[in-house]
């Protein structure tokens, strides 16, 4: 197992010195990977979701929080519209654009937009292909033979579709049934578990790469949790913050690859990254953590 108590010593450094924490903790730290199915890739288990540092272009944040990320051996970034410039132009000034896994948003309905986009991204980041092309089912349902279309051409190594309500959920197990979604990205936490009823299960009978969204129910999580501690039973399973008990739960289910923590703050990164190291609940403290955050939101 990942040595827990060496990534804490090094995160304790990073807390107070962010950006040289590689030279402190991450020099033989790496974050655990889960395979791609059928296939010789494999993700990082926590990844950075679209944050406002790159929505916004703060470029100073984007690359404290990036370099975070990728100083532990993460990879995944979640980004679409313009920040996907913002993290290509971060991921190339830290030469890192090798070592990092962009899951970008492209329209299918609009081919030659997307190709344009696609080509300055790759120019960006001087990758000869681009990871992951994915939208949201609106888009790539219509428009799945556009997709099939970029990967069949090498534009891209993978095709996904991605939402983060249960009302996607039809239409997204339906291209999955058709065996040529790579990567399903869909909501799942601790107060958010309809994902467990059929669409994980379907993604792991039709070897689909899981990442997740929302861990935190974009800050919500937090606001349900506030002025309470976290339960003393949580340090059997290694977690020592509120973000890190929806992590580890997320991580605990067997569907899942990655999870994508949205995050404006070095810290919260660290924070967040700390949850891939360690042990994991069981079964049976699963279902414990899901009835102590519910009797928490009442
Ligand atoms: N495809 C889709 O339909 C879809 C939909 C929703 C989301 N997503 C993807 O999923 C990603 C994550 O989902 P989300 O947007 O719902 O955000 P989220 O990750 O569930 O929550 C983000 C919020 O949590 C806070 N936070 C993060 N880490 C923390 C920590 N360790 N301690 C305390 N607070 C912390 C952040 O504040 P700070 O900035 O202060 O840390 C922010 O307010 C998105 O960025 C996006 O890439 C995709």
């Amino acid at each position: 197992m990942i040595n827990r108590r060496r990534f804490i010593q090094g995160s304790a450094a990073a807390a107070t010195i962010v950006s040289p924490l590689s030279a402190l903790a991450s020099d033989v730290l790496r974050l655990p990977r889960r395979p791609i199915p059928g296939t010789e890739d494999s993700l990082p288990v926590i990844g950075l979701g679209n944050s406002n540092a790159f929505r916004q272009g703060d470029v100073d944040t984007s690359k404290r929080i990036i370099r975070t990320l990728t100083d532990y051996g993460g990879s995944y970034i979640d980004c679409g519209g313009q920040s996907r410039f913002v993290v290509g132009n971060v991921v190339s000034s830290l030469d890192v654009a090798e070592d990092v896994f962009l899951g970008t948003y492209f329209t299918g309905a609009d081919d030659a937009n997307a190709r344009a986009e696609a080509a300055r991204l790759l120019e960006i980041t001087g990758k000869p292909m681009l990871d992951l092309m994915h939208n949201y089912p609106e888009d790539a349902a219509p428009n799945w033979d556009t997709f099939r279309g970029w990967k069949d051409e090498g534009l891209t190594r993978y095709i996904g579709v991605s939402r983060h309500r249960k009302e996607a959920y039809p239409t997204m197990m339906e291209m999955m049934k058709t065996g040529t979604v790579d990567v399903l990205q869909v909501n799942y936490s601790p107060l958010e578990t309809e994902a467990e009823d059929e669409i994980l299960p379907l993604a792991m009978d039709k070897g689909v790469a899981v990442t997740i969204n929302r861990p935190f129910i974009n800050g919500r999580f937090f606001q349900v949790v506030s002025g309470h501690d976290v339960p003393e039973w949580a340090a059997e399973f290694d977690c020592e913050s509120w973000a890190q008990f929806s992590l580890k739960f997320i991580l605990s289910h067997p569907a899942v690859h990655c999870v994508l923590t949205e995050t404006t703050n070095p810290r919260h990164a660290v924070d967040n990254i700390g949850a891939g190291f360690g042990r994991l609940p069981d079964e049976a403290t699963r279902q414990r953590m899901v009835a102590h955050l519910r009797g928490l939101a009442g």
